[in-house]
């Protein structure tokens, strides 16, 4: 059986902790696959604390990120740097991953060099270029690229076949984010360098950064944690703060003196899944972070107007806020308050996977190139439409 040469590539935090579990994989395998990890470190400090933690030593790293970056300067730098690794090494296939500028330029850089592309997180729509901008549109653009669909969800399936991709190169995988959790959530964790909050005190895990929350947006929803917090005082607040200074400004500004929200920096990714093991409930405008939540039994209000994972609205554990003040502050209180309303978001069903997304995503590379038996998918167990 042929040997494939498997080229990775991603550049920020969420990325890295989803291929993870996928670089690590093919290391473990070399009778079936020479890897060949390159990181464009779209993001510098962020990256560096995943690859720390997994272990993960890039064969190549084009180290693009600059402060206030420009979408324009990630992506012209990123298909640049590209040619020239993708020349040398001339794998079977690249993979990329979700929705960022680097999956939009490296998998452009596949094309241009004629090397297969495989989309790991394939199919997520909102059907709105500008939401989440730009994530919606280069995950469209990505899918037009690829070759090979890692579809983590039924749902997600369906979305690439109405946009006529074809059925065979689809492959409903599951997401690895829940593979990644398998190798960090452990029940002795202790996580360090936090701040001490009072055990009967219930803590409420925050996380923003999405560009188009930047600024109004932001502002009105730190404004309800901050009236939520100033009437119940057993609420704690944790807000590992994303590098982005569009996102420090705001936080710094609206929770300046209040005592029990604690702005702290980016966490490690193995005390950031084991604090929101910890936590009460999560806030969030993240994309993993919605996956993650429901496999850790927590519930999320997600500070967006849409998602494209509605597979945790549909299981009854995302609820979707929005941005506006009262909502978001009768979202919180309504969680602090309502028991059988907690109950029931805090034990639905994960829907987004099952821990085995990679051994698929690479059963279906294998099955790709050399043929034999087509793996068997993933079941969210969801209805379908
Ligand atoms: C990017 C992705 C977004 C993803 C997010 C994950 C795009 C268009 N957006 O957005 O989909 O949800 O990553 O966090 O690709 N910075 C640092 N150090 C770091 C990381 C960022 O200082 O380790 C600062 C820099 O000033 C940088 C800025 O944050 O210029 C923005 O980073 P960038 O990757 O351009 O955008 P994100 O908002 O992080
Ligand atoms: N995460 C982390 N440390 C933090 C905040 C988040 O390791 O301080 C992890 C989180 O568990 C998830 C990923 O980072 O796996 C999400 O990244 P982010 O929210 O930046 O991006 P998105 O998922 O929205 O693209």
């Amino acid at each position: 059986m042929k040997q494939l040469k498997v080229m990775t590539v991603f550049g920020t935090r969420p990325e890295a902790i989803k291929m993870a579990p996928i670089v690590l994989a093919l290391q473990q395998r070399p009778e079936k696959f020479v890897p060949v990890t390159v990181v464009t470190a779209q993001h510098r400090e962020m990256l560096d604390q995943v690859l720390a933690t997994f272990n993960i030593t890039p064969d190549y790293d084009l180290n693009v990120m600059h402060q206030r970056q420009t979408l324009t300067d990630v992506t012209t730098n990123v298909l640049q740097g590209m040619g020239p690794v993708l020349e040398k090494e001339r794998p079977d296939i690249m993979l990329v991953h979700g929705d960022t500028t680097t999956t939009l330029a490296a998998s452009l850089a596949g094309f241009y060099h004629h090397v297969a592309v495989g989309h790991v997180e394939a199919g997520l729509r909102t059907w709105d270029k500008n939401a989440p901008y730009p994530e919606e549109l280069n995950r469209q653009v990505t899918d037009d690229i690829s070759d090979l669909y890692f579809a983590p969800t039924q749902l997600s399936k369906e979305n690439l076949l109405k946009e006529n991709h074809p059925e065979k190169n689809i492959y409903i995988t599951g997401n690895t984010a829940i593979d990644a959790l398998q190798h960090t959530v452990r029940a002795e964790h202790q996580v360090t360098g936090l701040p001490v909050i009072p055990e009967d005190h219930r803590l409420i895990l925050l996380t923003m950064h999405r560009r188009e929350n930047q600024g109004t947006p932001m502002e009105r929803v730190f404004k309800a944690i901050r009236h939520v917090v100033e009437t119940h005082p057993d609420v704690e607040v944790v807000y590992p703060v994303h590098l982005n200074p569009a996102v420090q400004e705001v936080a710094h500004k609206v929770f300046n003196g209040l005592d029990r929200v604690h702005l702290i920096e980016p966490l490690e990714v193995v005390d950031f899944h084991n604090l929101a093991a910890q936590s009460y409930f999560i806030m969030t405008d993240s994309g993993g972070v919605q996956e993650e939540a429901p496999a850790l039994k927590k519930p999320v209000l997600v500070l967006r107007d849409v998602t494209e994972r509605p597979e945790g609205v549909q299981a009854g554990t995302l609820r979707l806020v929005g941005t506006e003040t009262a909502a978001v502050t009768g979202a919180m209180v309504d969680l602090l308050t309502n028991e059988d309303a907690y109950q029931q978001m805090a034990t639905a069903r994960n829907p987004y996977g099952d821990g085995h997304a990679t051994d698929r995503i690479l059963a279906a590379i294998q099955f790709y190139f050399n043929g034999g038996t087509r793996p068997v998918e993933f079941d969210s167990g969801l209805a379908r439409k």
